[in-house]
């Protein structure tokens, strides 16, 4: 089949196995050149197929050596459509591991679920003797089954107590408009805590320790975002920042329960970076063409495998980790949340209109960037040939 982007509104509906091949293997390349780290042996990653949690795994793997279990929930390919970006990572992902000689099976279904936990929980018995040494929680979903009473939750990205209206961009127009989000009523807010706090990410840890899976000094990392000020009403102080402020009461409450095996729940405040979550955000795909850009002025850019790099060798897997915020967080976001990077920021939000938008953000490298999530734009993959897109994930087709 001859494969090329199909753009519907945030989502690109088509997927690329060659181009997701490269994606992955650039991120590989990339921990590779950097300097490794050792202290985690068999990670298990909930989320493992796109964004942070494929970007961790990558360096959980080629940096430190690791075991790796990724959990996932994407298609394979069907008729005449092709798989999702993440079942193709995967694949690819297994692959490199397998050449490299390393250990990496991956459990494809609902992570919510009973079902995907107890099957997880199998393969570490089996193939894991010695235990889990860290967990990395990094689902993004727009819903969530709650196994215990089968109800499902539908998350949203709403500001609380009044309506937003801030700038943004149609990512593949240029078109800078404004946008008012209506506020969320209290049923909005208790949905996106069922989907996006910690509830799931507790079940998860519960449910290993209750099967004796976890090895002593476990650790455990979920990502949150903060962001600059402008986005506080739709992110920070808005539906998902309830969600994430569970998950930051979740961390404490696991740190305890962990503490017998001397174990640690962290949450990790990352970079806003390209992902297919980030980009339903609204607002933030216009704010994030103005951080690119100002980052990358100032040789500060990073996407989520540099995100990850950092997270192992800084805080993960040394013996001098760094210092936690005030709040007991890993903050990643560090150089994004600079003084300079966010004064430059405001003033070009202020400025930024449909007419100089390409002069002044990096809309450019967030195009590209979204279009590399799926396979496309690589410019040495021929996109005019034709390809298998049935595309086996190795350790699924055992
Ligand atoms: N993208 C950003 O800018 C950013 C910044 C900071 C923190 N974060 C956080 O990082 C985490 C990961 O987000 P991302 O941006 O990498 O998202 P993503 O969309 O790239 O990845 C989501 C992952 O979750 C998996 N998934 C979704 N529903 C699932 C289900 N029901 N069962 C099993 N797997 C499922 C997907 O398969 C995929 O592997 C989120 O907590 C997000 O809030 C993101």
């Amino acid at each position: 089949m001859i494969v090329q982007p199909k753009i519907r509104g945030f989502i690109c509906t088509t997927a690329h196995p060659v181009g997701c091949a490269a994606h992955v293997q650039q991120q590989i390349d990339f921990i590779k050149k950097h300097p490794h780290f050792t202290g985690c042996k068999n990670v298990l990653v909930i989320g493992a197929s796109t964004g942070y949690g494929l970007a961790s795994r990558i360096a959980a793997a080629f940096g430190a050596g690791a075991k790796t279990i990724g959990v996932s929930f994407e298609k394979p390919a069907a008729d005449k459509r092709t798989a999702s970006a993440g079942w193709y990572n995967t694949a690819a992902f297994e692959k490199a591991a397998h050449a490299a000689k390393l250990y990496a099976k991956s459990i494809n279904g609902d992570a919510f679920s009973d079902e995907i936990k107890k099957q997880t929980i199998k393969l570490i018995k089996k193939d894991w003797p010695e235990g889990v040494d860290l967990i990395i929680y990094s689902l993004a979903s727009p819903r969530r089954q709650d196994p215990r009473n089968g109800v499902v939750y539908n998350s949203s990205l709403k500001p609380i107590g009044k309506p937003y209206t801030n700038k943004t961009v149609d990512v593949m127009n240029g078109a800078v408009t404004n946008i008012t989000i209506e506020p969320a009523n209290d049923e909005d807010i208790a949905n996106t805590v069922k989907v996006m706090g910690g509830d799931d990410w507790a079940m998860w840890i519960d449910a290993l320790a209750d099967a004796g899976v976890l090895a002593p000094n476990i650790k455990t990392v979920s990502y949150s975002y903060i962001g600059p000020e402008l986005t506080y009403p739709v992110y920070t102080n808005g539906t998902i920042g309830k969600a994430k402020e569970h998950l930051e009461v979740t961390a404490k409450g696991l740190t305890v329960k962990l503490k017998p095996l001397n174990g640690k729940a962290f949450v990790s405040v990352n970079k806003g970076v390209v992902t297919q979550a980030s980009a339903a955000i609204p607002v933030v795909p216009l704010y994030m063409s103005l951080l690119f850009k100002v980052m990358k002025e100032k040789k500060l850019h990073e996407g989520c495998i540099e995100q990850a790099w950092r997270l192992f060798h800084d805080y993960l897997c040394t013996t001098n980790p760094k210092e936690l915020d005030n709040a007991g967080r890993i903050r990643l976001d560090d150089l994004e949340m600079r003084d300079d990077v966010q004064t430059e920021i405001s003033q070009r939000w202020n400025d930024v209109d449909s007419a100089n938008l390409m002069d002044i953000s990096d809309l450019q490298g967030y195009r590209d960037e979204f279009y590399h999530l799926f396979g496309f734009g690589f410019p040495h993959v021929d996109y005019d040939a034709d390809v298998n897109v049935d595309v086996k994930i190795p350790s699924i087709e055992e």
